[in-house]
């Protein structure tokens, strides 16, 4: 079965709408945790905006399951996530201004930040993913950049799931990816109506879900909403 990361980000934003404590992303961790998900995924921006450095301290110290960071290359974030050591470090492109993660990374743009901070990362015995587009070429140069797994950004799959060019696009890439002996990841803009083609594609170890499962837990709560999740992973 394809194991569930529980992006946990959303809960950190609406406690931050007031500067509070409430509601705590921890806590939200701990729930996703009993629902029976099998890791937890948060993404320390630079800015700290949602997720702050005591959250992530707070989650390696408490979690039972995977820890899944992801973070840009900014080196006082890579010294942070180094020294916090959590279980994955995913490492994505940021932009101060964007609402959320806006594509993939641009990985030959950043091939000299990329060459110095995965070996740092994995020195630390954190396993290293990229998130990228679903195309051969990157898929490639993340093998060649020594990552363990990639994440591929399901986007416009996740807008247009009835998209042939998209789906194949991820198929592709996945079966390329395994056979070079990268992990397959797959993460954004996935929900209960698009995950189950996810379902069907052997190569996917490990998705990433966030909006659609805050969004579903304000009505029915953050247990049944994981455990839902996980019905249709099953
Ligand atoms: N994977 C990555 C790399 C992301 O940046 C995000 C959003 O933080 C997600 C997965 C989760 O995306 P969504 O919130 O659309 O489920």
């Amino acid at each position: 079965m394809i194991r569930l990361g529980v992006n946990v980000d959303h809960i950190a934003t609406i406690r931050e709408a007031r500067r509070t404590v409430i509601p705590d992303p921890v806590e939200a961790a701990l729930i996703a945790e009993r629902a029976g998900c099998d890791g937890i995924t948060a993404h320390l921006r630079q800015d700290e905006r949602h997720i702050k450095k005591r959250d992530i301290e707070l989650f390696r110290e408490i979690i039972k399951t995977k820890l899944n960071i992801e973070l840009s290359t900014t080196p006082g974030i890579v010294s942070f996530v180094k020294r916090v050591k959590p279980d994955w470090a995913c490492l994505v492109p940021e932009r101060i201004e964007e609402i959320t993660t806006e594509g993939g990374l641009d990985i030959f743009k950043q091939e000299k930040e990329l060459k110095k901070v995965i070996p740092e990362l994995k020195g630390k015995g954190i396993k290293v993913t990229l998130f990228i587009e679903p195309e051969k070429n990157i898929v490639e140069k993340a093998k060649e950049l020594g990552s363990d797994a990639i994440e591929i950004n399901t986007k416009s799959y996740g807008l247009r799931p009835d998209s042939k060019r998209e789906i194949k696009r991820i198929i592709e890439s996945a079966k390329h990816a395994k056979s070079l002996g990268l992990e397959v990841h797959a993460g954004h803009d996935l929900n209960y109506r698009n995950l189950y083609r996810m379902t069907e594609i052997e190569e996917i170890e490990e998705v990433n879900i966030g909006h659609s499962i805050i969004a579903r837990a304000i009505f029915v709560g953050l247990e049944r909403a994981v455990k839902e999740m996980l019905e249709i992973l099953r």
